[in-house]
């Protein structure tokens, strides 16, 4: 079971400090769980992991065979919370270097997170020749950049592969009748999936938006939905303490609260956690700016600003307690780079000294450190940490005075983009906008 060890919080803040938010910690908790608070129609995943039944994993699981059995690649199409989980979970669990060893099923490969030009250049080059399919998943059903994405993929896919391979690779993951891609999935026959009406996007992974990627690229869906009912029934305190303290360390000027790794695979976990509390918590002129940063490669470049800059920050750190392969390193006669001292030494225990040494030193500097420890990366671990992070955020938003649940400024990057580009329905600010550029 994932343990968190916030102590070196102390100092930034007292006992008291984060005593006093206890009776807030409770009540946000409270809110949640009644279901009586802001955001309330968007609580479906408070339960989600218990109640995912055999059907549903049997649907998934079925959906992930075929298309591992029939195709050398799949592209997920989603960006923001239909893209993040399942890239974090798919990232953590692969060889990382997959993209360069042989396969034993499909690849998954990610799309319509962005409108970079090249990547997608890039992307459909990768494609051409070669047998693969698309899960195209959007709730609102009318994101532009999954839906850019998808339009010229899915006309790449009948061109190369024809209608009929492309009707059967193509599974949408969409609201059950809302929205373009609903329609479009209808009219074509492809394969769907549900996102259910209240549960938002961020808050999604354990639907099939993150379950059928998951799956596809072969891991356990049941071991990761296992890992969520752990925390879902057992992790209350751990998320209560988790909610307080940073709350408290907010409180205290500690503005900015940066998920570290030492564990290159962790990466996009933290993308995932980034978006999960950035869009929660940022509104309203209130709330802690996510960051993260993958030590220690970035002790070398932020690191001195976490050591040295502006105290507004605080840690927490994801500290992994089981590797799964041993390198050790070895002795060397001439020892002429002078590591004989560390020579016959596993890897992890020089990354664990640098994290500790890391730990202490930030704390010496002024910045406090959470603690979260996994025993190990696997998918049990994933899903009590996804569940962990996902419940903690709502207590954690409610505790700030926010509704966790919306996103209201996501739309004024959209209206702007849309009246520049000349869509119907924007030519009133088209004019002023560009006035401004
Ligand atoms: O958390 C959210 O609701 C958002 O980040 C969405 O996931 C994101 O904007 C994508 O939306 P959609 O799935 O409707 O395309």
């Amino acid at each position: 079971m994932i343990k968190i060890d916030t102590k070196a919080a102390l100092g930034a803040v007292t006992e008291n400090d984060i005593n006093a938010l206890h009776d807030a910690a409770e009540a946000a908790a409270r809110t949640l769980a009644d279901g009586d608070g802001a955001g309330n129609d968007f609580l479906g995943w408070l339960n989600l992991p218990s109640s995912i039944d055999e059907a549903q994993f049997n649907a998934i699981e079925q959906c992930a065979t075929r298309l591992r059995r029939d195709c050398e690649l799949v592209v997920a199409v989603g960006i923001g919370g239909s893209y993040l989980g399942a890239k974090a979970v798919i990232e953590a669990l692969n060889d990382q270097f997959a993209a360069y060893k042989p396969a034993t099923g499909a690849r998954v490969v990610f799309a319509g997170n962005n409108i970079g030009e090249d990547y997608l250049h890039d992307l459909m080059g990768l494609l051409a020749g070669r047998k693969w399919g698309i899960i195209v998943i959007s709730k609102s059903g009318t994101t532009t950049e999954p839906a850019i994405a998808f339009r010229l993929l899915k006309g790449q896919l009948e061109r190369e592969l024809g209608r009929e391979w492309a009707s059967q690779h193509i599974v949408a993951i969409t609201d059950a009748a809302r929205g373009a891609l609903r329609g479009l999935a209808t009219q074509e026959g492809y394969d769907t999936f549900v996102i259910p009406d209240n549960v938002g996007g961020r808050f999604s992974v354990l639907t099939p938006v993150g379950l059928l990627p998951i799956a596809v690229a072969g891991f356990d869906i049941r071991a990761l939905v296992a890992g969520a009912v752990d925390m879902e029934h057992g992790g209350d305190q751990m998320m209560l303490q988790y909610a307080q303290v940073r709350n408290a360390l907010y409180q205290s000027g500690k503005k900015i609260e940066i998920l570290v790794n030492f564990e290159p695979r962790l990466h996009f976990l933290a993308e995932w956690w980034k978006q999960l509390y950035g869009e929660s918590e940022g509104k309203d002129g209130k709330g802690i700016f996510p960051a993260s940063v993958d030590f220690t490669t970035d002790l070398h470049s932020m690191g001195q600003w976490i050591q040295d800059g502006e105290r507004t920050i605080f840690e927490t750190v994801l500290t992994v307690e089981q590797q799964h392969h041993e390198v050790v390193i070895p002795t060397d006669e001439a020892d002429l780079d002078g590591l004989n001292y560390i020579a016959g030494r596993r890897l992890g225990e020089v990354n664990h000294k640098a994290e500790l040494g890391t730990r202490l030193a930030h704390v010496d500097g002024g910045v406090p450190c959470l603690v979260i420890s996994l025993p190990a990366i696997d998918e049990r671990t994933l899903g009590q940490l996804i569940y962990f992070f996902e419940k903690a955020c709502g207590i954690s938003g409610y505790m700030l005075g926010v509704n966790p649940f919306n996103q209201p400024g996501v739309e004024a990057y959209k209206k702007n983009m849309f009246a520049l580009l000349g869509k119907p329905g924007y030519e009133a600010q088209t004019a002023a906008l560009e006035a401004r550029l």
